[in-house]
């Protein structure tokens, strides 16, 4: 198995994969301060929930490591301000705001002198990565339970990346399809295209690729063809926050290909780690949802595509209702959605 690790520890600093310049450049980026670890996550450097949520925990170590006193208040006091920049990149993940509160709560609850707290927030950063690699790969088994007995292999259709780069390092979703084709049950894995910034064409396929897993490409809109053409046996995606009800927030488009796998009596899973979950929010109506500049569906490259005059929309996520998801594939088991509080883990968010 290829491993594609997106925020790596190395020599006191974090080394990030460009996910802006995949597949064309391989690149590198190294992040020294927290000032730019908000700017990568805000830009997309670094990705997908639960990345956002491991590149956060570092950018509140390195924001620590730069808080020059020795008084515990006055640390606490600065620390609280490198979170709130942080807590600013991005809205909907809500792995930021867990791996955020998370660490200001080891940092509170440490006693010992500031440099003994700094220490201990670097471990726990650690410790956030190396838990949501385990929780992927615990994700992927779980998913071989689910799979239906009737076909020996699937062709299964995913949105967006929820892959590796989207975290710690082996995936929610595209998880399960590495884990599917490591039993021998994939037959194929169809991609889609992911307007307006093609996570699915840039980065799943590139995953995908690496790993020799047959993938097909689709622009967003031949999806129901596809579906309707029994070229798709089930959907996994993965989400950004789901709320309590198991409502799901993913990237634009996962509440479409959910209405139309109903239409198609296809199986849809959300694949999520249970710090995906916001148990503090009753529904997804509740998720804040985050609007991004308008030159990202305006502009390919350098060209404008679109008329002048013309007004733009353009919301990076939508919610899928609970009653569109057949099953939620968590690190613990699947459940139905409305059984997802009997999984409440004591480090949920809320
Ligand atoms: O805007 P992005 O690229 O950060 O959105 C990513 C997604 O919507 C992913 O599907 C989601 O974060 C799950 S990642 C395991």
């Amino acid at each position: 198995m290829t491993t594609i690790y997106p925020v790596v520890w190395s020599n006191n600093k974090v080394l990030l994969i460009d996910q802006t310049c995949l597949p064309s450049q391989y690149t590198l980026v190294e992040i020294n301060r927290y000032e730019d670890m908000a700017k990568a996550i805000k830009t997309m450097i670094v990705r997908g929930a639960p990345a956002i949520g491991v590149a956060a925990g570092y950018g509140m170590y390195l924001g620590a490591r730069e808080i020059n006193t020795k008084e515990r208040e006055t640390f606490l006091k600065k620390l609280e301000e490198v979170a709130e920049i942080l807590r600013q990149t991005r809205p909907t993940a809500v792995n930021l705001f867990w791996a955020i509160s998370r660490m200001l709560k080891t940092a509170y609850e440490s006693i010992g002198t500031v440099e003994e707290i700094k220490n201990i927030l670097l471990e726990t950063a650690q410790k956030i990565q190396a838990e949501d690699l385990q929780t992927c790969q615990d994700i992927g088994k779980n998913s071989l339970q689910i799979l239906p007995s009737n076909l020996e292999k699937l062709s299964i259709l995913t949105h967006c990346n929820a892959g590796a780069l989207a975290t710690a390092g082996y995936g929610t979703a595209l998880g399960v399809i590495r884990s599917v084709w490591a039993a021998g049950r994939l037959k194929r894995v169809y991609a889609d295209e992911t307007r307006p910034r093609l996570q699915g064409a840039k980065l799943t396929a590139w995953e995908c690729v690496q790993e020799k897993i047959p993938v097909t490409v689709i622009s967003d809109n031949m999806a129901a063809h596809c579906m309707q053409k029994g070229l798709i046996d089930m959907i996994v995606v993965g989400a950004d926050r789901i709320a309590a009800n198991g409502d799901a927030a993913n990237k634009i488009g996962t509440y479409g290909v959910a209405v139309m796998a109903k239409m198609h009596d296809i199986p849809f899973y959300v694949a999520a780690p249970l710090s995906t979950v916001d148990f503090s929010l009753e529904n997804g109506d509740l998720i804040p949802i985050e609007e991004r500049d308008p030159s990202e569906l305006y502009q390919i490259g350098d060209t404008v595509i679109y008329p002048d005059g013309v007004d733009y929309y353009n919301p990076a996520f939508d919610v899928t209702p609970a009653k569109l998801i057949t099953g939620i594939i968590t690190e613990q088991k699947t459940v139905k959605p409305g059984e997802l509080i009997s999984l409440k883990p004591e480090l949920s968010y809320h």
